[in-house]
């Protein structure tokens, strides 16, 4: 039996911004009662050079009222766009994961009191997913929405406020130090071990990959591994003149802090040199009052174009879960 369209309409979301005239984020609600999955494919397949051009445009789309309550259902609902997967053991997250599927995988399982702050996915790493999936299967009690920020916006705004940070930013670079334990710590947002994140189960072989990756690295003590990363960009051109903030600075000078790392210690511009706190602390209060919080319903699915949108976690109470999926670079 052949399945019938599904209706799928462009719908308002409270808080929702406009930049350029472009609603951010945009949302796509699912208006058919009782859709078959099967349908929802055929649709996302049907509409996925849109949707990818809207991800780019708008920087998220986020899909609602879609029949999608479990992991597997997810996995198929991300499969229909026909994107190359992004793993999370090839990946050098901090983060500490658990896979659902192959592509799908609990976002992230610090507790529920650590705000995980505005960041562009692995911007801190060499290797970076293009988009992300979210997915709430389940939402907090209270709290746990997921901020997301217009990073474009963002750069024209301290391009106007801190041109001189700017261009530091654009012409040095940034060099990223994290320290990571020998093995997982789950009470920390940035809790992946070194084995884990390097995929090694000696020093010698973890030893191997921070070379090919550019890293430089220190042994410590307690058998913890600081590491700092190859000068990475700071800014990105996404399309002929538009450039986003694509970086880890935010959360590397606020968030990066666990009983082993120090937040000030985290990041310096490519030559070694500081960044100055007090303009790091404007950086992320302009970021903040740009961001829209997604008032996660159950079932909700956002797309988020890396390049151009940050994102985070805030606090909450409760059972939640959200999971995530992450699209490879070259998408
Ligand atoms: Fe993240």
């Amino acid at each position: 039996m052949a399945d019938v369209p599904i209706e799928v309409v462009v719908a308002p979301v409270e808080g929702q911004q406009s930049f350029g005239g472009e609603p951010f984020p945009l949302v796509q609600e699912c208006r058919s009662d009782g859709a078959s999955l099967e349908s929802v494919e055929e649709w996302v397949r049907q509409s996925r050079a849109t949707l990818d051009r809207q991800a780019l445009v708008n920087g998220t789309v986020v899909f609602r009222g879609f029949p999608i309550s479990t992991d597997q259902e997810l996995d198929r609902f991300i499969r229909a766009f026909d994107y190359p997967n992004f793993p999370y053991e090839e990946s050098l997250s901090n983060a500490v994961r658990v896979n659902r599927t192959e592509r799908v995988f609990t976002a992230n399982e610090a507790p529920s009191d650590v705000t995980i702050c505005l960041h562009h996915e692995m911007a801190q790493t060499p290797v970076y997913p293009s988009r992300l999936f979210f997915f709430c299967e389940q939402p907090a009690e209270q709290g746990g929405a997921t901020p997301l920020c217009r990073s474009d916006i963002l750069f024209e705004r301290l391009k106007e406020d801190f041109p001189e940070f700017v261009a530091d930013c654009e012409t040095k670079g940034l060099l990223y130090t994290n320290i990571m334990p020998a093995e997982n710590d789950p009470t920390s947002g940035m809790g992946r071990s070194w084995q884990s994140t390097f995929r090694a189960e000696t020093r010698e072989s973890a030893e191997e990959r921070l070379q090919t990756l550019g890293y430089s690295w220190e042994w410590l003590a307690d058998g913890c591994l600081r590491s700092t990363t190859p000068t990475l960009q700071a800014v990105m051109e996404i399309e002929p003149g538009r450039k986003t903030f694509f970086n880890q600075l935010i959360a590397a000078f606020h968030g990066w802090k666990d009983s082993r790392n120090d937040p000030t210690k985290a990041v310096t511009f490519g030559d070694g040199s500081v960044l100055n706190p007090e303009t790091m602390d404007r950086v992320a209060a302009i970021a903040e009052e740009l961001t829209f919080d997604v008032p996660w319903q159950k079932g909700d699915v956002a797309l988020v174009d890396n390049r151009v949108v940050m994102h985070g976690r805030r606090t909450f109470t409760g059972a939640r879960k959200v999971l995530a999926s992450l699209v490879a670079m070259d998408a």
